[in-house]
């Protein structure tokens, strides 16, 4: 045997036993305990002690430290109805944040499961790959009746976060299709969340969320987002900070050079960093700087579009002209998974002709069940006029929410809508803020499981300065700004004892 066959032959042993030790220590399938299964299987009542214990072992939550749970139960949420959510011990929660920022027509509607069980009946599933089907196309016409006039094309996903990633593609393919094929780049805002995907993570402002994924996707920029309660103190006015932060993305452009810029995103109110809103004046500029350099508008709504902001989607709010409008979450109240990215016909134009494609797509996207419940839904915006609602009574929330000033640790209320954000300070004379232990100690040590305890599902989040969020259904009125303004207030009274 040769000096190389030896070799080759230890190293086949070697790797022989490696098999071998590696399959003694993974457990075969039938010696895990898998007791949900069984009682399943023999129609056996599953307790909630069940519940936890197998979620503990094999669950993996989103976003979420699981270290918590080896001292603390899991919170499990078994059912809901109107503006409240139930634990499986039964124990009742204000849904201060619609789920996720989505829920915005409130829970337990019967006639959203009715429409999904006619449409299951009719038509299961079908892609949107080559074959349309009727509730896809009734929803594209519909959405676009609400959507700002110059739009007229939706491209459906199943979520905000695809249809994220999906606009930069459109956006890349447009521009090498019409003779710009360097025209790439992005640029977006600080602290801004876009979603998770390795291409709305590049879009995404917030570098700790990045750290753990890098490299990404190459080619995207920040520019400051319109944080008016921490701006610069040269600025005398909102929109006189708003034209400023407005014109870094022409600085932006112009050093990264504006043959290789392709889109800038901007969510109407930013929800990352605490519900920071714009005066329609940088809007107005944004439009102009990206006419200039022909750059493409990305308005992501997908919080604030289906009726959050007080309008179908903020862009009529604030007078945004995009030239595409991510939506998600509202759309069907959550009820299915689905997002619309709504697009410009210019957009749409060199797609139009010969072979041309987007190669670009996703199985449940326009998931025909998802389709029918959007349809429901919108037509229970309309009927009950939730959009109405929110407008009418969105500044009697925030003048509610606005009487928490009395207590030392609420710096600033801001927000629009029904979706407001409660930034805690330190010291309120000086808008000092927490270090970041103490916003640990605040935000996860107290504030978390203090809400809960009150009866409140919301969200206290530190990816910019410590904030409470808020975004309940827009199903909600008066009655219950009080009642979460007692809330709040019974959880932050003791907060500041804390520290
Ligand atoms: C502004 C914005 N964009 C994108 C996303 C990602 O959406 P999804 O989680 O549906 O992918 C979110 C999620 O909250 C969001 O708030």
């Amino acid at each position: 045997m040769s000096a190389a066959q030896g070799k080759a032959k230890k190293l086949v042993a070697g790797i022989k036993s490696l098999i071998k030790s590696t399959a003694r220590k993974i457990k075969p399938a039938s010696s895990i305990q898998l007791p949900l299964v069984a009682a399943r299987k023999a129609g056996t009542k599953i307790t909630p002690a069940m519940l936890q214990k197998s979620a503990k072992a094999h669950l993996w939550m989103h976003f979420t430290r699981h270290s918590t749970f080896d001292t603390k139960d899991m919170p499990i949420i078994a059912r809901a109805s109107g503006h409240h959510i139930f634990d499986v011990n039964g124990n009742k929660y204000f849904d201060g944040l619609s789920g996720l920022f989505s829920v915005n027509a409130g829970h337990g509607r019967v006639r959203y499961a009715e429409a999904a069980s006619k449409q299951m009946q009719e038509l299961d599933f079908f892609p949107l790959w080559s074959f349309a089907h009727p509730r896809a196309i009734e929803l594209a016409e519909r959405l676009l009746s609400y959507a700002p006039k110059n739009l007229n094309r939706v491209f459906f996903t199943t979520g905000g976060g695809e249809a994220v990633e999906t606009a930069w593609k459109i956006a890349k393919q447009f521009f090498k299709m019409t003779g710009k094929p360097t025209k790439h780049k992005v640029i977006s805002r600080h602290v801004a969340y876009h979603g998770t995907s390795q291409g709305a993570l590049s879009i995404t402002g917030i570098p700790a969320m990045k750290k753990m994924f890098e490299p990404l996707v190459p080619s995207t920029f920040r520019i400051p987002n319109t944080n008016w309660y921490r701006a610069p103190g040269q600025f005398k006015t909102e929109e006189e900070f708003a034209l400023w932060a407005a014109n870094r993305a022409e600085e932006m452009i112009l050093f990264e050079d504006p043959d290789t810029v392709a889109a800038l995103y901007a969510e109407p109110i930013q929800n990352s960093g605490g519900c920071f809103t714009a005066p329609p004046i940088y809007w107005q500029r944004l439009r102009e700087i990206c006419d200039k350099y022909d750059v493409l508008l990305v308005a992501d709504e997908t919080i604030t579009g289906y009726g959050r902001a007080g309008t179908m989607f903020a862009c009529e709010k604030y007078g945004i002209v995009p030239d595409m409008m991510v939506t998600a979450k509202g759309i069907t109240s959550s009820y299915q998974p689905l997002g619309a990215l709504i697009i410009t016909e210019r957009l749409f134009e060199p797609f139009k002709t010969g072979t041309n494609i987007l190669a670009h797509g996703y199985t449940f996207a326009a998931h025909p069940v998802a389709c029918a419940v959007a349809l429901e839904n919108l037509d229970v915006f309309d009927e009950e006029d939730l959009v109405g609602n929110v407008a009418r009574n969105s500044a009697k929330f925030r003048k509610t929410l606005e009487k928490l000033y009395d207590l030392p640790i609420v710096g600033n209320v801001r927000g629009d809508g029904y979706f407001f954000a409660i930034e805690l300070v330190k010291d309120k004379a000086t808008k000092q803020t927490f270090s970041p232990p103490e916003a640990e100690k605040l935000l996860r040590g107290y504030l978390a499981s203090a809400m809960l305890k009150e009866g409140l599902y919301a969200r206290a989040d530190d990816r910019g300065n410590p904030v409470i969020q808020l975004a309940p259904p827009l199903t909600i009125g008066p009655k219950e700004f009080d009642e979460l303004e007692q809330m709040l207030r019974r959880v932050l009274t003791p907060a500041m004892k804390k520290f």
